[in-house]
């Protein structure tokens, strides 16, 4: 029997593996970094009522709980381009007002919506899985002007290696949900290479957060970087809130 479109997707998924059997839990606060531990939280996205957020690379969603929960987006959109993540996230939070999963690749969807997103955020997401040169530039076309870009990623290799000083994927390998060996593409790069990349697409840097962790007993240092930015442009969003509260204070 010919397998269908949706089985081999599911059989081919990379994230099956990832946060197994993953229960429900809306976190009190969320951290950046790769231990989850330290550093700051939710704060860095700003003022989310009555905005459109997106989440690239949700995972389960046990981020996006917390903030659709405690900071009332009018909308937080959830994406996930894995079968198994994208099931989770329904299953375990499809329930909460606001938060809504939706099963795409981040580019794909942002490409959809010109100027519709005001802030974007991603945790070790869709930003350290994809082409930057492509998810980049979908970006600048989804947030509108003055909208908020913030992500966490990896300041070096899992082992320790030095991050790449040029955009480029390294290949790690993993298991696809049926068990077979697969590779994932994954973009370690120096701070120098992402700023030119948010520079080069539109971005205007806020800005950069160190976050260095000896690790946990046996387990090894990490460094993530976090990363602040706006689209540039005209800020339509804060002058359609500065003429509400003008009007509201008459
Ligand atoms: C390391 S997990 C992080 C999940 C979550 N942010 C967390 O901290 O638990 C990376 C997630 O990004 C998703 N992902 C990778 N590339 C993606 C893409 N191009 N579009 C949408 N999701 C993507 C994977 O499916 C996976 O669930």
């Amino acid at each position: 029997m010919t397998p269908s479109p949706a089985s081999s997707a599911a059989a081919s998924d990379l994230w099956q593996h990832y946060d197994s059997n993953p229960a429900r839990r809306v976190m009190n606060r969320i951290h950046w970094d790769w231990y989850q531990r330290t550093g700051p939280g939710a704060e860095l996205l700003g003022d989310l009522a009555g905005l459109t957020a997106v989440e690239l690379g949700a995972g389960a969603g046990h981020q996006a709980a917390h903030i659709a929960t405690f900071l009332e987006p009018a909308r937080l959109i959830c994406l996930d381009s894995s079968p198994a993540q994208h099931a989770n996230s329904r299953t375990l939070y499809g329930d909460i007002p606001g938060l809504e999963p939706v099963h795409t690749d981040a580019a794909a969807f942002l490409n959809r919506g010109p100027g519709t997103i005001d802030v974007a955020y991603s945790l070790f997401g869709a930003l350290d899985f994809s082409e930057p040169r492509a998810l980049l530039p979908a970006l600048a076309t989804a947030l509108r002007p003055g909208g908020r870009l913030v992500f966490s990623t990896l300041g070096h290799y899992k082992g320790g290696g030095a991050p790449a000083t040029e955009c480029r994927a390294a290949d790690i390998p993993t298991r696809r949900a049926d068990g077979s060996p697969g590779t994932m593409r994954r973009w370690v790069l120096d701070t120098s290479v992402w700023e030119k990349l948010l520079a080069g697409h539109g971005f205007e840097l806020s800005d950069t957060d160190t976050i260095r962790d000896p690790g946990p007993a046996g387990a090894p240092p990490m460094t993530t970087l976090v990363f602040r930015a706006r689209r540039r442009g005209d800020d339509r969003t804060r002058r359609r809130r500065a003429a509400t509260a003008a009007s509201k204070a008459k």
